[in-house]
């Protein structure tokens, strides 16, 4: 089989700092001038100086420092007058006026608080997202912050992971989707003005793939997996002029990223001519001695510049130890100069040498606008799992409505993981809003049954059930406070906590519909909970907006549209579990036996040899993509305009799309690609697009998607990116594991 070689070097950017236009490739080489004037200026300490981000506790030492130039950056200050206070010593009182960056993890939202980044995953709406990513910006700049942490890009496809809450889940092109249209909306069109903020892709790389789904754990990924799967989204992110990436804290294959000088130096720098600054995570370069990889601090910040690294995060082995090792000649001045200059770049593009300071107060925060946008995008990040009898949405025979559950008044949990600054005072829950909204309508009954979602006290449920029997219909809320995923925290138990699906069963008991809502910061085992429940709505934390949103979807006012951004898995043993899994020599029947229709005594090889759980199956329960509407979408019609086609085609594929149900509604099309037979083994498929197409009831369309073949290279067997001829199929259709389909070929030029 020959591959077709791409000239893909021909295809990066000459400009992937973020400019597009010749003005504004006049404006870096004044930015090349300046930052070249400033650095002939700087001692060694200056330079080191800049080289170090600190988050303070305590503003007169800090403020000793910057006066020093002992500091380049700093996170976690967050009150503007503050802020300007230690900028106005870092420019008017340190030898060259440098201002600091001043950063911040925004994650998602900054005071309005957004669906966190799964739950705008599963909006499969990179506009919404852009939008969320512009009003964080917007609202966290107005205190002088001027780049976060975010977008996490990480492919996630382990829900016992905490963190998967921050990812945009388990597919390399959504996350290079999603994770470019938070960058755009982070930075804006242009990083100079002053409501834009330097977004930062993290964490470089394969984090997510945390052996266990235990945080900081070691991942063991090889070079073509690395570029096939981790490194894309990072890709997007450096050529959508990402400002800044930061190194993760895994060791892959036994190297610390912090010091991984082949993906920090071999891929991003020299690959993708990437100009922008690498920064450490959080003492990630100290931490190089606990992995067993440094003797000490200076061999940890040795070996992080020696790499690739700019800035270390809060640790401070390079500015205590750089210097002696530039004179024992262990760094060199340049990979010091390299550095600074990275730093200095960014400052200048963000313009704070000439605007070094925020104006106040603002009037930004909670803007009515803003939590329009946040509604708009928990709106479209809720998915519908199941809805048997058209539960939903509630019609006006529904007349007392029992609002049951942990979830379904807690303003903090409902916000999720990484809100620092949002305030639960501010949020919207469902209950307030489903009294508020829709009070004249339905008379409320609420139960909380629990008290938070892992009360094992029973005690409160007798009451819910009781509310159950007056009312018309449930709505039970249950899930995850958002102190279960995240940062370090990681589950081996993906089941609801608590005594959650004891509540639920008592209130399925009842006879009465009950309509479940997961709010929650990972994919979890709700099988028997779905089982149970008439109808069910998957909101990973909504955030701010996400009781309005969710009333509004109860009531029928918002058809819901969001999908899965990750694979559901029916038992906790099944992860991980996602839709692009390589093709094993024994993939599964569909008739395969179950453990209880095993025969006592049967033989060795009567169940078959397959690649098969006994007691799970294989099936998720939930696909990757999935998710209903109030109405029902038809495919038909897929044609393709030519099925031979050589890589430097582009696929042309159309389909009828019709809404065949009676209420308007967007249906999320998806087109996936199979590669039949390549050099190594493939994924069974693979993601390649999708749209969201709004419908009024009965109407139909015309969809017409393209695809350049190129986008169908991957890393083959000898490490070249190529589209490999061949035959392969695609699908289009409603999520991973539904579609039509049609086959292709790829020829040899
Ligand atoms: C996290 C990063 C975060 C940093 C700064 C670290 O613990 O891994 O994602 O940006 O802290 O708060």
């Amino acid at each position: 089989m020959k591959p077709i070689k791409l000239i893909i070097t021909a295809l990066i950017s000459v400009c992937i700092g973020g400019c597009s236009s010749q003005k504004e490739l006049q404006a870096d080489a004044a930015i090349e001038n300046k930052v070249d004037s400033l650095l002939n200026q700087m001692t060694l300490e200056e330079k080191l100086g800049q080289m170090n981000q600190l988050s303070p506790w305590n503003f007169e030492d800090l403020a000793k420092r910057v006066r020093k130039g002992e500091v380049g950056s700093i996170l976690n200050m967050v009150n503007p007058e503050e802020v300007n206070k230690i900028q106005k010593i870092a420019v008017e009182e340190s030898r060259l006026g440098i201002p600091l960056i001043v950063s911040r993890d925004v994650i998602h939202g900054y005071k309005t608080i957004f669906p966190i980044p799964l739950g705008q995953a599963a909006t499969f709406n990179p506009e919404v997202v852009k939008e969320g990513a512009r009003v964080a910006a917007i609202e966290a700049s107005a205190d002088g912050i001027r780049w976060t942490f975010a977008p996490m890009i990480d492919v996630s496809r382990d829900p016992r992971w905490g963190r998967i809450a921050e990812s945009c889940g388990e597919d390399p092109y959504l996350n290079a989707i999603m994770g470019t249209a938070m960058i755009k909306g982070y930075q804006g069109d242009s990083l100079n003005d002053p409501t834009a903020i330097a977004a930062c892709a993290k964490h470089f790389v394969a984090y997510g793939a945390a052996e266990g789904g235990r945080d900081y754990n070691s991942t063991f990924i090889p070079e073509r997996v690395l570029r096939n799967v981790y490194l894309p989204p990072f890709k997007a992110a450096a050529d959508a002029g990402c400002a800044t990436f930061m190194t993760s804290f895994n060791d892959n294959d036994g190297v610390p990223s912090t010091a991984n000088s082949f993906v920090l130096k071999d891929v991003l720098r020299k690959e993708w001519k990437y100009d922008g600054i690498v920064v450490t995570d959080w003492a990630s370069a100290l931490e190089m001695v606990n992995h067993g990889f440094c003797t000490d601090g200076k061999d940890a910040a040795e070996k992080s510049v020696n790499a690739g690294v700019d800035m270390e995060m809060v640790s401070e082995t390079f500015i205590q130890n750089l210097k002696q090792s530039i004179a024992e000649n262990k760094v060199s001045i340049e990979t010091i100069d390299n550095a600074v200059r990275n730093i200095l770049r960014l400052k200048f593009r963000l313009g704070l040498f000439d605007n070094p300071y925020v104006a106040t107060p603002q009037t930004v925060k909670y803007a009515e606008k803003h939590l329009q946008t946040a509604k708009t995008a928990a709106e479209q990040s809720v998915i519908l799992l199941k809805n048997e009898n058209q539960t939903l949405p509630f019609t006006d025979k529904i007349k007392t409505l029992a609002v049951i559950g942990p979830m379904a008044d807690a303003p903090y949990e409902q916000m999720g993981t990484w809100v620092f600054d949002g305030e639960k005072e501010h949020t919207q829950t469902p209950l307030i809003a489903i009294k508020k909204m829709y009070g004249d309508k339905v008379k409320v009954l609420f139960e909380k049954g629990l008290e938070y979602s892992r009360d094992k006290n029973t005690a409160g449920i007798a009451r819910a059930v009781s509310a159950a029997h007056q009312a018309d219909a449930v709505v039970v809320f249950v899930g995850e406070e958002s102190i279960l995923s995240g940062e370090a925290h990681s589950l081996a138990n993906l089941n609801l906590q608590g005594a959650q699906s004891q509540l639920i069963k008592e209130l399925a008991a009842t006879g009465k519909p009950v309509v479940t809502v997961v709010m929650a910061g990972r994919q979890l085992v709700i099988a028997d909970e779905v089982k149970v429940s008439d109808a069910v709505l998957y909101s990973f934390h909504p955030g701010t907006m996400g009781g309005p949103a969710i009333a509004d979807i109860l009531f029928g006012k918002v058809n819901p549209s969001g999908k899965t951004p990750v694979t559901f898995p029916r038992m906790s043993g099944q992860v991980p579990i996602y839709y692009a899994q390589h093709k094993t020599g024994r993939p599964a029947n569909p008739t395969e036996m179950l453990i209880d229709e095993i025969p006592v005594e049967a033989g060795q090889t009567s169940v078959g040899c397959r690649s098969f759980y006994l007691d799970a199956g294989n099936s998720p329960l939930f696909p990757f993509g999935y998710g209903l509407s109030y109405t029902t979408f038809e495919y038909s019609n897929l044609s393709l305009a030519s099925d031979k086609l050589t890589a430097q085609d582009t696929l042309s594929i159309s389909f009828t799309l019709k809404n065949t149900g009676k209420y308007d509604g967007t249906e999320v099309i998806q087109l996936y690609v199979q590669d039949k037979v390549g050099s190594v083994t493939r994924p069974v498929k693979e993601l390649k697009r999708f749209q969201r197409v709004t419908l009024k009831a009965r109407e139909s369309t015309q969809v017409s998607l393209s695809l350049p073949v190129s986008e169908l290279a991957f890393w083959g067997y000898d490490m070249n990116y190529t589209v490999e001829p061949g035959d392969f199929t695609l699908w289009v259709g409603t999520n991973s594991a539904k579609g039509l389909t049609k086959d292709f070929s790829v020829s040899a030029l």
